[in-house]
Order: structure tokens, then sequence, then C-alpha cells
């Protein structure tokens, strides 16, 4: 079959190579990639929000699976689109729809969901201009630090953590006012809860799904968690402390939940479902619902299945994951990110990495890269993600950390306590 895979991160490069591993494909196509992804597989330069040109490439070059990597074009609707074309009546798709979609999309969606269907989440308030006044009294009976958030997609910005309760009302009022665009119209404001967070992912077909491994990424630029956050600075799986209790906990109070809600709701939705996580003394509390894989948490649970990825993306996208296993590996994965110097500010570009060729002990997945007259060079943010196998999770960090000296580009920057807190 001709598999399709839309998005040009480490991400998709990690699901793109499992993909690969599959005798079932015959052509793997990423649109719009980037340098890893161009050696390994095809590029086409279309946008990932560009629809009509994607289905033009799908109905020209015969795409049978197409998967979706990054949240955009699912909020935007691009099964919709697909769908209400008979022409793509035999596509199968690994995303769900815009309706679905707003999981994601819409803070106050993902948590009308949760109260409806009694998952664990913070108490929250919904803030809209009109009772601004309320809001901030709904504010002041929480303990600080506060949580606003912003309704809407804001590129991972729309969260802001604040001590002081006065700064906290600016905030809002300026948010509600058009911080982050439309997106913050209406504001979540939460109570805050204190824990690890860890994530889960599964593969539904909207009746019954695949637990996937679960990962722990490294939101924060600098060492021992400070400075801004990013998309990802590292990741590691299996977690530790999701085990036994806790992991039952997260099936029975999360995951079972959710899938059941989103088969009562009817919802469309054939895809990947991320839960972001915190452990609230052993209780799971879900922070967000991405209706995608994580970046970088993709980069550790690729490389740790070993069933077909394929056939089980088949099962999920024609409704028959009912029965379906999948097979672990019960190795810990690492990866790590090198960064442009100025993430997650204004960065530099176009550097020249070196010292690819070396890495043996480790699978490079592209990101920020691109191929330029066969040579690659920095395009973005996150450039690369350094992921290692290994039998305890001090094994695959020095694997890690090991091929990460020797990849080297102009002010390269990485986090060198990945996984040490565990
Ligand atoms: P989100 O975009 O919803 O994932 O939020 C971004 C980050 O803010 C999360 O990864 C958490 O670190 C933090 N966060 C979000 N909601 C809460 C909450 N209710 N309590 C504590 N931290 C939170
Ligand atoms: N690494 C977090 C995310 O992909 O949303």
């Amino acid at each position: 079959m001709k598999v399709l895979v839309l998005g040009s991160g480490g991400r998709e490069h990690a699901i793109s190579k499992k993909i690969a591993e599959s005798k079932l494909v015959d052509k793997l196509f990423v649109a719009p990639g980037n340098a890893g992804t161009s050696i390994d597989f095809e590029n086409i330069p279309i946008s990932v929000n560009d629809f009509e040109k994607i289905g033009e490439f799908i109905l020209n070059e015969g795409i049978n699976l197409l998967v979706i990597g990054p949240e955009d074009p699912l909020v935007q609707g691009i099964r919709n689109f697909l769908e209400n074309d008979d022409r793509y009546n035999d596509l199968l798709i690994i995303g769900p729809d815009a309706y679905a979609a707003q999981l994601e999309g819409s803070k106050d969606f993902a948590k009308e969901f949760m109260l409806k269907y009694n998952i664990p989440t913070a108490a929250y308030f919904k803030a809209e201009k009109s009772n601004y006044k309320e809001a901030t009294k709904f504010m002041k009976n929480l303990n600080p630090p506060y949580v606003l958030k912003a309704d809407g997609l804001a590129a991972g910005k729309g969260v802001i953590i604040e001590h002081n309760y006065e700064t906290a009302c600016n905030e809002l009022w300026e948010m509600l006012n058009g911080k982050f665009g439309r997106a913050s119209e209406k504001v979540l404001i939460e109570e805050f809860l204190d824990g690890i967070e860890c994530s889960a992912f599964v593969i539904t077909d909207g009746k019954d799904f695949v637990l996937l491994p679960e990962a722990k990424d490294y939101k924060r630029i600098g060492e021992d968690n400070t400075g801004p956050n990013t998309g990802g600075m590292g990741a590691v799986s299996p977690v530790p402390f999701f085990n036994g209790d806790f992991r039952n906990k997260v099936l029975q109070k999360v995951i079972i939940p959710t899938v059941d809600g989103i088969k009562k709701e009817k919802m469309n939705y054939k895809g990947f479902i991320f839960f972001g996580l915190i452990n609230v003394k052993g209780e799971p509390y879900v922070i967000e619902y991405n209706v995608r894989m994580g970046d970088p948490e993709t980069e550790v649970v690729m490389p740790r299945i070993k069933s077909d990825l394929v056939e089980i993306l088949i099962a999920a996208a024609k409704g028959n994951l009912k029965d379906k296993n999948i097979e672990i590996d019960s190795k810990v994965c690492t990866t790590i990110i090198l960064a442009s110097k100025g993430y997650p500010g204004s960065y530099e570009t176009n550097k020249e990495i070196s010292g690819l060729e070396n890495i043996s002990e480790s699978i490079v997945y592209h990101a920020g890269t691109k191929l330029v007259q066969g040579k690659i060079f920095t395009s973005g943010g996150r450039v690369l993600a350094i992921s290692s196998l290994g039998k305890t999770m001090q094994e695959a960090l020095k694997k890690s950390y090991t091929s990460v000296e020797k990849i080297n580009f102009d002010n390269k920057y990485y986090r060198r306590d990945i996984g040490f807190d565990l």
C-alpha cells in the first residue's frame, strides 16, 4: 500500500520510520517533511493545511492510508474535507474529524466532556469578558498559583501560571482582550494541581483502543526544569511511576471513560489520543487531551513498538480495533533534543550539521532540518531528536548522550539532565 504522512517534525520522522518497517507498505511519502524524511522516504512540498493540494496528491498517487501528524489540519477539518468527497471513499485516514478534534482545539469543549464523563481534572471557571468580575471572585477563592488557559489553539503558549493575584487578574483581562487573538476570547481559570506530569497514548477506532507506551516529556528549556516552556527538550519511556496501581487508575478512570465518551457521543474519531496527565499523590488527573501524538514523546514511543503499526492503523481506520493487541519492547527508550541557539524565542538557522554518519547506537530523527545540495542544515528551533534503547534508563541515556556529542552544528543546545529525576 501507499502511505502519506503529514507533518515535518521529529514526530513525523519517527512515525514514518515505524510505518516503513511494515511489510504492507510499498511506498511512503511525507508532506512537507524535513531532510531526514527526504533521505529515508520521499518528501512532497505541500503544506499540511493545503487540503486541496493534499487531496489532489492522494488521488494522483493512489494513496491508501493518510496519517495526520499535527493538530492544526485536524482542527481545521481535513477529515471532513476528504470524507465529504466520494473520490476519497476508499482512503483510510488516521486523525479525528473537526468536531472531535475540539478535544484539543477547545479547552472548554474538553472540560465539558471530562465533566460529563466523570474524568478527573482540575476544577475550573470559564471566563469571558462579560463575567470578568465573577471570574476574579472564583480566582480569589483558589490557592495560588493561578492557572489561566486560552480556550483555543495558541501554539503551545496559551497557558499562564501566575503566583500573584493582582497580576493574574491583569493577565486574565489582557487574554480576554486578545492577547492570544481569538484563542483567548474565552479563558479557563483552573485550580493548580501539584504533582508529576506524564503522558499516555492510545490508538482508537472510536469504540475500542490499544494502549501505546507512556512517556515523560521535559518541557522547559533549562536544566532542572527552569526557563520558558518549549515543545519538549527530551523524553523517556517507560515512566517508572506509571505502573501497578497508577497505571490501573489511568486506565479505569481516564482512558476507558474517555473512549466510552467518544463512543457515546458518536464522535468520528479514528486516530491517536494523547492524555496529558498529572499524578497528584498517586491519583491521575487530565491536564489536556491532544488529538495526535506528542513531540518528542513519539520519538520514545515508536522505537518500543514491536508489532506492525500499519496493521493497527488500518484496523483503527476501518473500525476493527476490537481484540487487536500490541507488542511492546520492555527496553527503555530516551530521546535528547538538539536545539538551535535562541529557541524557544527567535533562533538561529542555516547551520551545517556534521557527524550524523558517526551514529550507530542511536536513532536520529530529524525535526528542523533541510537538505541543500547534499548537505544538511538547521532550519528550525528543535533540530534533531537522538533516541536510544537500553536495558536500563542509564544505558539508554548513555547511548543518547554519547551520540549527541558526535553531532555538531554551531551553538547546538541540549539539556544534560533528561531522565535524571526518575
Ligand atoms: P497545557 O497546554 O494544558 O498542557 O498546559 C501547559 C502546562 O501547564 C502543562 O504541561 C502543565 O505543566 C501546566 N499546567 C496546566 N494545567 C495545570 C494545572 N491545572 N495545574 C498545574 N499545572 C498545570
Ligand atoms: N510534547 C508536547 C506536545 O507534543 O504537545
